[in-house]
């Protein structure tokens, strides 16, 4: 069984799975590195039927898997997955389609109603790129102050993605939130990430804990994820008094620092659900 395996630098996450595919002597793992992938729009043959991808970069993500779909490949996640996970308003409105739970969300295209929109949700209120990760170009907006010269600066020394103004209330978490992990249609398992500062992710100083997948998790993080389109998803929840949030969902999802501390083997799992769909066991 021949797998594509489209990947950029080999990370540690990668080194995990390709340990995890070598385990397995049915798998012939045909390694595609998109520094050096070209495709030739009509002629692309591939010597496989399902391909994982782990690109770093998310436009050069989405494109190939929109050009492997073409070419009649079935891909890990879909093209489709990665334009809604990829694109936080997307992911809202998918989430707010099917009704999952989530912070209040705005959008507006104009400093003016950006401004109106804010003060609609009240302060603080946390402005996001709609494209993008590891917590970079997050704005906690604590008064109109902050708020008319963020929205000019981005204004003025933004690109053209950044009048897309993104705009959610912010949430009190006390210091933490959930990164839940699913593949297919299982919750396999969640850490808790805490740090002082309130944008806990992990590339930004987070400590990572066990969270034991309560079923209330585990819920939201399935509708979450077939809001989405489903596959290997990564979940971020917040804990309110009203229940949990989903913030945002990930679509190559990183997962390095959350096995010893959950003890649960996340690359088996991604490498399990692979072969089950080249093998036409995944609908
Ligand atoms: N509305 C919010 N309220 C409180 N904290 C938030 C909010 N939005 C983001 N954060 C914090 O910032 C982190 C990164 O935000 P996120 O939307 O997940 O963007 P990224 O794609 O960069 O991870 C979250 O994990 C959370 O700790
Ligand atoms: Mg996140």
């Amino acid at each position: 069984m021949k797998i594509g395996f489209l990947h950029s630098l080999i990370r540690k996450d990668e080194k995990l799975l390709l340990a995890e595919f070598k385990k397995h002597k049915e798998v012939e793992l045909v390694m595609v590195d998109d520094r050096e992938l070209i495709f030739r729009l009509g002629h692309d043959h591939f010597d496989f039927e399902v391909l994982l991808e782990r690109s770093i970069n998310h436009s050069r993500a989405l494109h190939a898997l929109t050009l492997f779909e073409k070419a009649g490949v079935r891909c890990i996640n879909t093209s489709q997955v990665a334009t809604v996970c990829g694109d936080k308003l997307l992911t809202s409105n998918a989430l707010s389609r099917d009704g999952v739970p989530q912070p209040e969300v705005r959008v507006a295209f104009t400093e003016a109603s950006a401004i109106q929109a804010i003060e609609e949700l009240g302060y603080p209120v946390v402005l996001k790129p709609a494209v993008g990760s590891w917590g970079r170009l997050l704005a906690k907006v604590n008064d109109r102050d902050a708020a008319e010269a963020l929205l000019e600066h981005k204004s003025i020394l933004g690109t053209y993605h950044h009048s897309i103004f993104y705009i959610q209330k912010y949430v009190e978490k006390s210091g933490r939130d959930i990164r839940s992990f699913v593949v297919g249609d299982r919750c396999i398992a969640a850490i808790y990430r805490s740090s002082e500062h309130w944008i806990t992710n992990t590339a930004r100083g987070a400590v990572a804990s066990n969270c034991p997948v309560t079923e209330e998790i585990c819920t939201i993080s399935l509708q979450a994820a077939k809001a989405v389109g489903g596959g290997i998803l990564a979940i971020d929840l917040f804990e309110t008094a009203d229940g949990l949030l989903v913030n945002e969902v990930n679509y190559t999802m990183e997962f390095k620092n959350s096995i010893d501390t959950t003890g649960v083997n996340i690359p088996q799992h991604i490498v399990d659900y692979t072969i089950a769909v080249a093998q036409g066991e995944v609908p």
